[in-house]
């Protein structure tokens, strides 16, 4: 039984040693130490000794058992040991690789036409006034002077929810808006989206407008050129050329279009301007006695001036984009350089 006993220890070393995982360890110790295991087999033979042998041979199987347990225990440290570090060799992470970086975004070039445009007019005393772009025929047509059956609502192609109600085809109606709710004086611009049924190189269904008027007592032809003639200077240079040219609005009267000198060619007539030097920037007049009447002013104790201008059509004009339609694709391309 000695020599049983020997043996079973030196086999079981070399298979210790070699165990290969936690799971491999605990079915060798099974194996060796459990209920059915070696050990337990050959002590079975214990019946056939002599009473001096028999506790020999316990102390001795009971030394062999506990070194049996030292060794494994050793061996699943070291198992333990070895995952560990080939974890932290298989999960290293190198902290000094450049990270991969977020790609800043820009404002949208209308959006910065419409912020420096507010910003001159602000300067200028006035404030920002906001209206819906779902509007009434009453705002958008009928109290602008332009009645149901007026020709000037050709020029105007406009998208109709109902009969009565539009998607504004201009920002012309928070002029109504803005009267009906405060008495004179009023000094505000609009910007705002508005819609109209055209869709072409120079044309988009959508697009954006500001609009500004000012009302007080005394307010002439010659404020509206001088606040407009203030903007244009400070919003595309000094030196830009300015004229007002005769024009018909229905809610203006008299009218006048701004055009400031090409700012391809400088004047002297190119394929942007048709060969004119001029290029249209913006629709303005006197506010019509007509329009004062549907918002309750006294056309005899005040007047004042209005203008609207196309933000698309400006924006191209100060950055030098030869399509509308790049405003609207969302190429980053374009909008990246912004
Ligand atoms: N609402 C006009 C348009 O969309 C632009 C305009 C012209 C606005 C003259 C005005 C104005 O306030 O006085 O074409």
């Amino acid at each position: 039984m000695k020599a049983r006993l020997q043996e079973m220890l030196d086999t079981a070393r070399t298979a210790i040693a070699v165990a290969a995982s936690e799971i491999q360890l605990q079915d060798l110790r099974v194996s060796l130490l459990g209920k059915k295991g070696t050990l337990t087999a050959i002590m079975k033979g214990m019946g056939q000794l002599t009473a001096e042998e028999r506790p020999l041979i316990g102390a001795l199987a009971n030394e062999v058992k506990s070194e049996l347990e030292t060794l494994i225990g050793m061996r699943r440290q070291e198992l333990s040991d070895e995952e560990i570090a080939s974890r932290l060799e298989r999960e290293k992470i190198d902290v000094t690789l450049p990270g991969r970086g977020t790609i800043r975004g820009s404002k949208h070039p209308i959006t910065l036409v419409t912020e420096e445009i507010t910003e001159i007019f602000t300067s200028l005393g006035f404030g920002v006034e906001e209206g819906p772009e779902v509007e009434k025929d009453f705002y958008n047509f009928e109290a602008l002077n332009i009645p149901k059956d007026h020709p000037a609502r050709d020029m105007q192609d406009t998208f109709y929810i109902s009969d009565d109600v539009v998607l504004r085809t201009h920002t012309s109606p928070v002029q109504i808006r803005t009267m009906l709710r405060q008495p004179p004086p009023v000094r505000v611009i609009a910007p705002g989206t508005v819609y109209r049924r055209d869709s072409d190189i120079t044309h988009s269904p959508m697009f954006h407008q500001v609009e500004g008027f000012l009302v007080d007592r005394n307010i002439t032809f010659g404020d509206l050129k001088g606040i407009l003639t203030t903007f244009i200077t400070q919003f595309f240079g000094e030196k830009v050329g300015v004229r007002f040219r005769p024009s018909f609005f229905p809610f203006t009267e008299p009218s006048a279009e701004v055009d400031i000198a090409c700012v391809i060619c400088g004047g002297k007539g190119c394929r942007v301007c048709k060969n004119s030097g001029w290029l249209e920037i913006l629709g303005s007049g006197m506010i019509d006695p007509e329009v004062f009447k549907s918002v309750d002013y006294d056309a005899s104790a005040y007047s004042g001036f209005a203008f609207g201008m196309g933000l698309e059509r400006v924006a191209m004009l100060k950055y030098g984009v030869n399509d509308l339609r790049l405003f609207f694709e969302n190429d980053l391309r374009f909008l990246r350089q912004f």
